[in-house]
């Protein structure tokens, strides 16, 4: 079903198979970070589920999850019937059935031929695209044509499903224009127009359509809260929406050469990154499945900044500066939470959804129907670490500096002063204790080894700002932070336990990890049944079994507190006893195999990141793409294979392109000037605007315009030092 494409731009779903048709309609749908629409038939199916998943609205259900993304009617949604008989794809004789997402335009097509069982042959086309140029405008254009075979009449019915939301702040309004077109007519013109909030009433229209003409419907609706502005016609709109595609590809263009599912799965996760961003100044933040699905009910957690904005930062930097925005603007309900618990500073929710309120469920029942209660939104912190980690990529990627000023150190300070409350002092090292790390598989841990160094990392980060000119004054002043309180925060950096790493000796992930029984991990990662369902949640308790990247995370995120012979003593130790059931591991295992110029893994985690929604006929996309993933996917390809690294002074690249990886071409935007890398047998650079430092393994120099280094692949990541003298 799915079919690879020959330049790699376009993602093919053939055919019509309901066990897939959830999965394809995620993997394939179109979004602008205002809004997300599934790529389902128009004119429905018993398998398919027509949305509109709209951002930043939640609304309370009733069930652990508390609240949802406001969903709606897909307004593309046309029922069809010929001669009277409603079309269906499982019922008619499909000649040929073909969706393709247009990732370089931005849009999603159909074309499907097929005979009515009365002889008359039909083709039906579509385009479908959520603007990138106007973030409120759905754009949709579906053309029936008779073929073949005699007059017909046609009876449309646009959207019939109606919606009792009304209420909710909002509007779903537009015009819809049909028109008969074909050699023997003159063209008729029907419009219509909907409107008001969330009520789209189901209205009709009929058509004679004789051999040789066709029913075009076009419609351009706008999906925004407040009153909608106006728009253009639907072939002005689709040409914007073409136009702002390929300026944001500009930016962000990525290619893996040598690999062709490779090289397409990583623009699959770049197209839906950039359809994930908004630029909304922090209104909402991006979901676990984005907007393509009700998997995690639209909740943000984690992933957005450790595994999605490293890739919106440096094609995106407005949408990146957005979702850091909007953990600003939930700041004091994470400041609040830090209190309720007995903390100080801020502890963001684990997962957010307007407020910033934690909407963690406190339960779940399993596939085997037994029920367990969720400790993350309790026990899971290191979340108050990963997001001041992304302020400070943002800022060093950007050099915003009116950001950090005006909200980036505030959200710095106030997650240090709550790692320096949530320690317990003992004789001689702190401990950080009752937490989960990013493996799962473990609650109430003490001195989870990501926790603790991601803490660390947040104290001494926030020391270094204290200290820095111009951008923590106002924030300090804000927050009324002492000398003296930065001094403590030093005193407690310095003595977490579990928090750097130089030695060569394997890392308890926590107390007592490493007297655990180890389990038959390998043998549950290509089975059925994940192994924390086989063997039952509690068990993995007490198993040497981790979920997902843990020690190996602080090394993705840190690499520079790692030895060399320690990240390869722990690399060899704990991926072999990783389950992977997140989907955020593989590509942080394919992040760190490069670093390690390990080639069989390193290329066998990308194929397993890129199979997570590509694989199996997209049937991991079911509940919507995995868009953390993706993030993890592009810096796998991006500061794995590209071994990218930037800060204030410069860019550094460290390659390593295993076979078959033939080639590496990327484009990306740092500090406001554009770069365009391509990485084959040597590395070539231009950088337009300014000149800046490039490091290429040991090489070092000014670039502004072209430039090309020699490269050793084998150099590993560790020698690249950004901006040090060679
Ligand atoms: C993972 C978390 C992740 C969440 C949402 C969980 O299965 O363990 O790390 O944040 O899914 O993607």
């Amino acid at each position: 079903m799915a079919q690879n494409s020959a330049d790699g731009w376009t993602i093919h779903a053939a055919g019509f198979d309901p066990l897939c048709e959830r999965g394809v309609e995620a993997a394939l749908s179109i979004e602008n970070g205002n809004f997300g629409v599934r790529a389902a038939l128009e004119e429905g199916s018993a398998a398919s589920h027509p949305l509109i998943i709209v951002a930043g609205i939640y609304i309370d259900i009733a069930g652990p999850a508390g609240q949802t993304l406001l969903t709606l009617p897909d307004p593309a949604t046309l029922h069809l019937a010929i001669e009277h008989a409603e079309i269906d794809i499982q019922r008619v004789q499909t000649i040929e059935h073909l969706r393709t997402l247009d990732m370089r335009a931005g849009e999603l097509r159909r074309a499907w031929t097929f005979d009515d069982g009365t002889g008359r042959r039909w083709r039906l086309e579509s385009t479908r695209a959520a603007s990138a140029a106007e973030a409120h405008l759905y754009l949709h254009r579906v053309v029936l044509a008779l073929e073949r075979g005699d007059t017909a009449n046609l009876d449309i019915r646009f959207v019939a499903a109606s919606d009792d939301k009304a209420g909710t702040a909002g509007e779903v309004g537009g015009d819809v224009r049909m028109a008969v077109v074909g050699p023997a007519s003159a063209r008729t013109r029907v419009s219509r127009s909907f409107a008001g909030p969330w009520k789209l009433a189901s209205q009709s229209a009929a058509a004679s359509v004789g051999d040789g003409q066709h029913v075009a419907i076009e419609s351009v609706t706008s999906v925004a809260s407040g009153a909608a502005p106006d728009a253009g016609s639907f072939d002005r709109e689709h040409q914007r929406n073409r136009d702002a595609w390929r300026a944001r590809w500009d930016d962000a263009a990525i290619t893996v050469g040598g690999h062709e599912d490779l090289n397409r799965a990583a623009r699959f996760a770049t197209y839906h990154l950039l359809a994930a961003g908004s630029e909304c100044d922090g209104r909402w933040s991006i979901g676990a499945r984005n907007l393509s699905g009700e998997g995690y009910h639209g909740h943000v957690f984690w992933d957005t900044e450790t595994f999605m904005l490293p890739a919106l930062m440096l094609t995106r930097p407005a949408a990146a500066r957005s979702a850091l925005l909007y953990r600003h603007r939930t700041l004091p309900a994470a400041c609040e939470r830090a209190r309720g618990l007995g903390y100080e500073g801020a502890l963001f929710a684990w997962e957010s959804t307007d407020t910033g309120e934690d909407r963690t469920p406190h339960m779940d029942t399993r596939p085997d129907g037994t029920t367990i209660r969720i400790l993350t939104g309790e026990q899971e912190h290191h979340i108050a670490g990963d997001v001041p980690y992304a302020v400070m990529q943002y800022w060093r990627a950007t050099g915003d500096d009116a950001f950090m000023r005006e909200a980036g150190a505030e959200i710095v300070f106030e997650c240090a002063r709550f790692w320096n409350s949530r320690v317990t002092p003992g004789t001689q090292e702190h401990d950080i204790l009752k937490v989960i790390g990013p493996d799962e598989f473990h609650e109430n841990v003490n001195n989870d080894a990501y926790t603790n160094t991601i803490a660390r990392w947040t104290l001494e980060t926030a020391i270094a700002l204290s200290r820095e000119d111009g951008v923590a004054g106002d924030a300090m002043h804000a927050l009324d932070i002492t000398l003296r309180e930065a001094d403590e925060w030093e005193a407690t950096a310095s003595t977490i336990k579990r928090s750097r790493f130089t030695g060569d000796e394997v890392v308890s992930q926590f107390d007592g990890f490493l007297d655990l029984d180890d389990a038959p991990v390998r043998k549950y990662r290509d089975a059925r049944v994940p192994i924390d369902l086989a063997l039952g949640f509690a068990a993995m308790q007490h198993l040497r079994a981790v979920k997902q990247a843990d020690v190996l995370m602080s090394a993705a995120l840190l690499p520079d507190i790692w030895s060399e012979g320690g990240l390869r003593a722990n690399y060899a130790f704990y991926e072999p006893r990783t389950a992977h059931t997140s989907s955020l591991s593989p590509p942080m295992h394919a992040l760190v195999a490069a670093w390690l110029r390990e080639p069989d893994d390193t290329i066998r985690y990308l194929e397993q990141s890129a199979a997570i929604d590509l694989g199996d006929n997209f049937v991991g996309a079911s509940l919507g793409v995995h868009i953390g993933s993706m993030g993890g996917l592009w810096q796998a390809v991006v500061f794995g294979l590209g071994g990218l690294k930037f800060d204030a002074d410069g860019i550094a690249f460290d390659p390593y392109l295993p076979p078959p990886i033939s080639e590496l071409a990327l484009s990306f935007v740092w500090r406001g000037r554009h770069v365009d890398a391509r990485i084959a047998d040597d590395v070539r650079i231009r950088i337009d605007g300014e000149a800046a430092t490039v490091r290429v393994n040991r090489e070092q120099r000014r670039v502004s315009g072209d430039a090309t280094f020699a490269y050793d692949p084998m150099v590993t990541y560790w020698s690249a030092t950004v901006g040090a003298p060679a």
